[in-house]
């Protein structure tokens, strides 16, 4: 059982941002209550607003008492002692002299300490923050040290490429740990244990049985007054760039023979490409969502969200078809979607297979589900005949649902642990992350220039009608449970 045996003290750039409050403060909490984190720990928040510790800890309580259902005060209290707060500007080496002089203190009398930086951040400060770490002494050689980066890194293959040279100045790429949460997810990993640990279901996962595969994250909430970042992002790069193609290499890719899951998702990875490159309108829908009702609540649309511009084109909700060159998938269509304010929240991985045998002419494909989040699960319809002297079929369900037994962690919780214990191979590599933009930058390149149509949905819809349309020009329907 992973815990966080040795003392360790994580820097927090962005404590008072979306994630640290949403993810990171109840995630921390969670290994806090499990006794995952050592009494010797210290979490400090670094940021440019006046604040002392009591204040940083009141705004990390209110967190936790706003995400966490009735937490154990002694806990709570306990767990608060852990955090500090260090006022200081990201482009000024003094302020990291001083942080580091404040970690000194706290990490006084420490055995086998472990050094963390959290990057919630914008990627356009973390040169200035990995330069100061450097100069200011809080990354030196004698302490371990992780560089913790979350998604998306950078804006494009380019500005990617700038900031992964950046880290490489100042840091080792072994210091490095760049975070996709989604592989974080229970549900997400067991993709790949599904698989391999399973040789039976692992053969029915090739080309000459699999007619086409749907990955689709939908979510019921907006932007959640993200209107800087979002307007920046958009779901190709919010959504596709890391987490789909992460699902989709981990349901492509070839078991290594070394073990090394991280090579074999980006063998898949680099095997996946954009069909019909010439005319990229053929494989990419987008829409944006209006206002509408969702869960029997009245929502703006996306164009009157605080912080958006009325006139705004950016996309809430895409769709797009790719293919992998891999001898096993090659000529499966892949159709990913995903998009914001939609009826539910569920992410899924639909398998339909090929039309029956003509004994079973007349009854539908059978399809595998497998549900990641939302009423988490699998569900295998296979078809069987109903009674009768003619053929007439029914699917018969298998199902189960995939609800995590056993230790589970929330997913930047385990994550953290793993980067403490300086396991990567659940954080994607630079060069994972470098093909999945390169998938991904022609696309944003069309959208830039292209007059491409842009499909107004109603709030919790199923997204943009013009969908189904889409997918029917290639003769398929879209997989709904
Ligand atoms: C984040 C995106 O990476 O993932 C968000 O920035 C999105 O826009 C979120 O809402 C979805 O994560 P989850 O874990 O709720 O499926």
């Amino acid at each position: 059982m992973l815990s966080a045996s040795s003392p360790f003290s994580l820097v927090l750039f962005g404590a008072s941002g979306h994630l640290a409050q949403l993810k990171l403060y109840p995630a921390l909490f969670f290994l806090w209550q499990k006794k995952r984190l050592p009494e010797q720990c210290a979490i400090i928040g670094f940021a440019r607003s006046q604040m002392d510790d009591e204040q940083f800890r009141k705004l990390v309580e209110q967190s936790i008492r706003t995400h966490v259902i009735e937490p154990n005060e002694q806990v709570l209290k306990s767990f608060l002692q852990h955090f500090y707060y260090q006022q200081g500007r990201y482009d000024t080496e003094a302020d990291f002299t001083a942080l580091n002089g404040r970690l000194g203190k706290l990490e006084r009398g420490w055995k086998d300490a472990v050094r963390l930086a959290y990057y919630s951040v914008p990627p356009e400060v973390f040169a200035t923050i990995s330069e100061n770490l450097c100069k200011g002494g809080v990354h030196h050689h004698s302490i371990p040290f992780r560089c913790i980066v979350e998604k998306p890194v950078g804006h494009n293959l380019k500005g990617f490429e700038e900031i992964k040279k950046m880290l490489l100045r100042c840091f080792s790429e072994e210091e490095i740990y760049l975070l996709d949460h989604y592989l974080g997810k229970e549900a997400v990993r067991n993709v790949y244990y599904l698989r391999f640990a399973n040789p039976i279901l692992e053969r029915l996962f090739e080309n000459s049985l699999i007619s086409h595969v749907e990955i689709t994250a939908m979510e019921d909430v907006g932007i959640q007054g993200r209107a800087g970042y979002f307007e920046q992002t958009g779901m190709f790069r919010d959504m596709f760039q890391s987490h789909l193609l992460m699902v989709m290499s981990l349901l492509t890719m070839r078991l290594q023979q070394n073990g090394s899951i991280r090579e074999g998702r980006l063998h898949a990875l680099s095997q996946i490409y954009l069909p019909h490159a010439a005319d990229l309108n053929d494989i990419v829908l987008q829409g944006q969502y209006a206002p509408g009702n969702v869960r029997g609540e009245e929502v703006r649309g996306y164009t009157e969200e605080e912080g958006i511009d009325a006139a705004s084109r950016t996309n809430t909700f895409a769709a797009l078809h790719l293919m992998s060159r891999s001898a096993r998938w090659e000529g499966v269509p892949f159709y990913l979607r995903s998009g914001k304010r939609l009826d539910k929240k569920e992410t899924r991985i639909s398998i339909q297979f090929q039309t029956p045998h003509p004994v079973g002419k007349d009854s539908a494909p059978n399809r595998l589900h497998i549900i990641l989040q939302g009423e988490a699960g699998m569900r295998f319809e296979l078809q069987t005949k109903l009674g009768g002297t003619e053929p007439a079929f029914r699917p018969l369900v298998l199902s189960d649902p995939l609800v995590c037994v056993g230790d589970c962690l929330p997913e930047h919780g385990l994550l953290i642990l793993e980067a403490i214990h300086g396991v990567r191979q659940w954080f994607p590599s630079f060069e994972e992350v470098h093909t999945a933009w390169r998938l991904i930058d022609p696309i944003q390149s069309h959208l830039a220039k292209a007059d491409t149509p842009l499909y107004p949905y109603a709030a919790g819809s199923r997204g943009p009608e013009e969908m189904d349309e889409w997918i029917a020009r290639d003769s398929l329907p879209w997989l709904h449970l």
